[in-house]
């Protein structure tokens, strides 16, 4: 099976990797791919939204299987220029995808079929905003509509809080994303998990659980990022969670695509809080996530391309490959002005010779002299597997320590506490 899979980051190599690993895969392209990729996979130079671009050179090589990897190659109705080609493709189209790109689509298409969700209010102006938020009690979870690479969400204590946020953005016409809608959401607690779910068209059924940690700093401070590290399995997270999931969440949701003629083919992510009343959704990502997917892809056996291809083909088949209990630890390396600036790296290390069961998964990079010049940001993120989340902890930041003594820059940080202390159960409350 010759392979290709869109996109740049550390989620792209991570895949490659474990795709690179498939008995079934023959030939392997990235497009446009990084530093790490282009070890395994033919790179290409190419946008992962040029669609008209993509599906030339995918005809030219015969590609069997497209695997989408960024939201804004879905946005772009990448998967639909495939599909309408005939090409296979493990991702949604662009309509299916706004359960992602649109927060109010989501959030209106959960109203309709029942998913639990954080109540909301959708506003398009400031006056609008302050008439919803004049008799708002608690806690406010502001989302700008469209897709703004983690930017368009802000957590506020209350209603004044969550003013100022408006008050910024609309006053400068700078709402994330670009539109004017905008989610004033009940603010929930709980303890947050991820479940990534694999969607045929007919079926879904979930695949695994992990916690990522969004914040630049240990202990959760400092700004959001898009993701300084993750885990999986989820801590306290026991297998007959994965069934209430899916009575709760994943039914709704497939009954609701069958009823609005939607088909979904890929991965369907879904951030929850887990609430004393049980899973509610705080949004929904069409693709796998970033670093998560670098903790999950370690974790699976056995033929990966073959199951995402079954996928594809609107005929999934689980049995292709299966999850290890093994657990798995990644964090990410980041420069030092992550995520105010993204400041570029060059003449980086390629060869960080990692222990077995740790790898390094590198971001937007590319190879330059056979060396490494990555674009800033988010450099690496370092995995580890191990019997158990600590061991796996252990493995993972001596990995970690060795990374950064053989990469060569002094110029990287990242979080410490990355799957400590993750105590607390997650239960099935009545709802
Ligand atoms: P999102 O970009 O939607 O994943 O939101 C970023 C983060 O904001 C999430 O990981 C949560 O920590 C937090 N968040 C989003 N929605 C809510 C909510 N309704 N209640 C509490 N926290 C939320
Ligand atoms: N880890 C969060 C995301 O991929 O959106």
């Amino acid at each position: 099976m010759r392979i290709l899979v869109v996109g740049g980051g550390a989620r792209e190599d991570a895949l490659t990797w474990k795709l690179a690993q498939s008995p079934s895969c023959s030939a392997l392209f990235a497009a446009p791919g990084n530093a790490g990729t282009a070890g395994r996979a033919t790179n290409w130079e190419c946008s992962a939204t040029d669609g008209k671009g993509l599906l030339a050179r995918a005809q030219a090589e015969a590609i069997d299987l497209v695997v989408l990897g960024p939201e804004a190659a879905i946005a772009a109705g990448v998967g639909d220029r495939f599909r309408d080609a005939g090409v296979a493709v493990f991702g949604p189209n662009r309509s299916a995808g706004r359960l992602e790109s649109s927060k109010v689509f989501a959030k209106r298409f959960m109203e309709r079929h029942g998913v639990p969700t954080a109540r909301a209010r959708v506003v398009r102006s400031l006056d609008a905003a302050r008439v919803a938020l004049g008799d708002w009690r608690g806690g406010v979870v502001v989302k700008a509509d469209g897709l703004a690479a983690g930017k368009g969400v802000v957590v506020c204590e209350d209603a004044a809080a969550a003013g100022a946020v408006l008050g910024q953005w609309y006053a400068s016409n700078a709402v994330p994303g670009g539109g004017a809608d905008v989610l004033l959401e009940e603010r929930l607690s709980g303890r947050e998990v991820s479940v990534f779910a694999l969607c045929d068209g007919r079926a879904i059924v979930p695949l695994a659980a992990a916690c990522d940690y969004k914040r630049a700093g240990n202990g959760d401070t400092g700004p959001n990022t898009g993701g300084m590290g993750a885990y999986s399995p989820a801590a306290g997270f026991p297998a007959d969670l994965f069934d209430c999931v899916r009575e709760r969440i994943l039914g709704p949701v497939l009954r609701g695509l069958a009823a609005e003629g939607e088909e979904y083919v890929g991965v369907l992510y879904c951030g929850l809080m887990w609430t004393e009343r049980g899973p509610a959704v705080i949004e929904f990502n069409a693709r796998f996530g970033d670093p998560e997917t670098q903790v999950l892809m370690p974790r699976v056996h056995g033929d990966f391309a073959r199951l995402l291809k079954s996928v594809a083909d609107g005929a999934m088949d689980l049995s292709l490959a299966t999850l290890a209990r093994e657990a798995c630890v990644g964090v990410v390396l980041a420069t030092e002005e992550y995520p105010q600036r993204s400041t570029p790296l060059h003449g980086l290390n390629p060869a960080l010779d990692l222990a077995d069961g740790c790898a390094a998964f590198w971001g937007t990079s590319r190879l330059n002299a056979g060396r490494v010049d990555a674009a800033g940001g988010r450099v690496l993120t370092v995995t580890a597997l191990g019997d158990d989340l600590e061991a796996a902890r252990l493995r993972a930041y001596r990995a970690v320590k060795e990374v950064a003594a053989r990469v060569g820059t002094r110029a990287l940080t990242y979080r410490t506490d990355i799957a400590a202390g993750t105590g607390g159960t997650f239960s099935p409350q009545e709802g």
